[in-house]
């Protein structure tokens, strides 16, 4: 404990000088800097090489701050009492007033917010006077971390500090829910869409064109390793590493299951982890079984259909 309040305190100090810190989160880490500094956000873009246009989620703590820089609405007010802290983001109306980096919205009158569940993170919230953009702390386009071990993985020595919470418990980014006119979700994720439904009595639908449209900066090569990625396949080559939703009797050197019992929670929080290990052990290709297109499921497809366009 003492020594997670210590550095938190490192956290804190390397971000009060305008520096990046990766941070955990319950869906994976954060390369994080001070959302009112234009200074310190730029560092984000060159340390991940992420293209400018693309806009960073802005992390708070409580709605106080939230306040200053958003036009909140009932919508959001829903969602936030059932679902926050947790894996959801919203996208608001920007105040005139507020103190958000540009780099932060691309110039734009929106923002993308969300409230992490961590506890280190939220400690760490707690005592900066501004809140925390943080993209995932990966290399533009490939696998999001979900360990310390993980961002070092990706960004090496380049990151000043890494808040080492453990692994991320959701293991898949936070789902992007568009509230500045009619709810609209622009991103799979950690919650359901059915869950979110039921909150708003709504029946969004995942709509991948008109999510291209408001979301300028995601190219469609997302979450890659690195190699050829084929999905929905029965038998793999056998040079391949094979990817399986469920643990199998009959089992190869090259087969990386998910789960023991199907379960899709379980599946969304070890996919990553697996995609990074297959990566290291230098295979050519990767072949994945079907995934039930339910649920969670629908993310981790989501992510792997992207991570097949390398
Ligand atoms: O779970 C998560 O959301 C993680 C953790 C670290 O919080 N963050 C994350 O950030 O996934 P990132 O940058 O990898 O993905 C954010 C997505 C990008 O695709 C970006 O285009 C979109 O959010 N975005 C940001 N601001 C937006 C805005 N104002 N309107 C529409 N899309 C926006
Ligand atoms: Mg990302």
């Amino acid at each position: 404990m003492n020594n997670n309040l210590s550095n938190i305190k490192k956290s804190k100090l390397f971000l009060d000088k305008g520096e990046c810190v990766a941070i955990p989160t319950e869906t994976v880490y954060g390369l994080a800097a001070n959302a009112y500094s234009n200074k310190a956000t730029s560092k984000i873009f060159r340390l991940k090489k992420r293209p400018k246009k693309n806009p960073l989620i802005t992390h708070y703590v409580n709605l106080k701050m939230l306040k200053e820089d958003c036009v909140l609405n009932d919508n959001f007010f829903k969602l936030y009492k059932k679902f926050c802290p947790g894996p959801i983001t919203f996208i608001l109306k920007l105040k005139k007033k507020s103190k958000i980096s540009k780099n932060v919205t691309n110039n734009k009158k929106t923002l993308a917010i969300r409230f992490p569940k961590h506890q280190l993170t939220r400690k760490l919230l707690k005592k900066l006077n501004y809140p925390l953009a943080a993209p995932s702390a990966n290399i533009s386009s490939k696998i999001s971390p979900v360990t310390k071990e993980d961002v070092i993985d990706e960004l090496g020595k380049k990151i000043k500090f890494v808040l080492d919470g453990g692994r991320s418990r959701v293991g898949l980014e936070s789902t992007i829910v568009n509230l500045i006119k009619k709810p609209q979700i622009l991103r799979l994720g950690g919650i359901e869409i059915s869950k979110i439904n039921k909150v708003l009595k709504s029946k969004m639908k995942f709509n991948k064109k008109k999510k291209k449209i408001i979301m300028p900066g995601q190219n469609n090569v997302h979450y890659s390793p690195g190699i050829p990625i084929r999905l929905n396949i029965k038998k793999p080559k056998p040079d391949e590493a094979f990817i399986l939703i469920k643990k199998r009797k009959l089992f190869g050197k090259n087969f990386y299951y998910l789960t023991k019992t199907k379960n899709l929670k379980e599946a969304a929080k070890k996919l990553y982890k697996t995609l990074r290990m297959i990566k290291k052990k230098n295979f050519k290709s990767i072949s994945v079984e079907k995934i039930p297109n339910l649920g969670l499921g629908q993310a981790i497809n989501d992510r792997l259909i992207r991570a097949s366009k390398f």
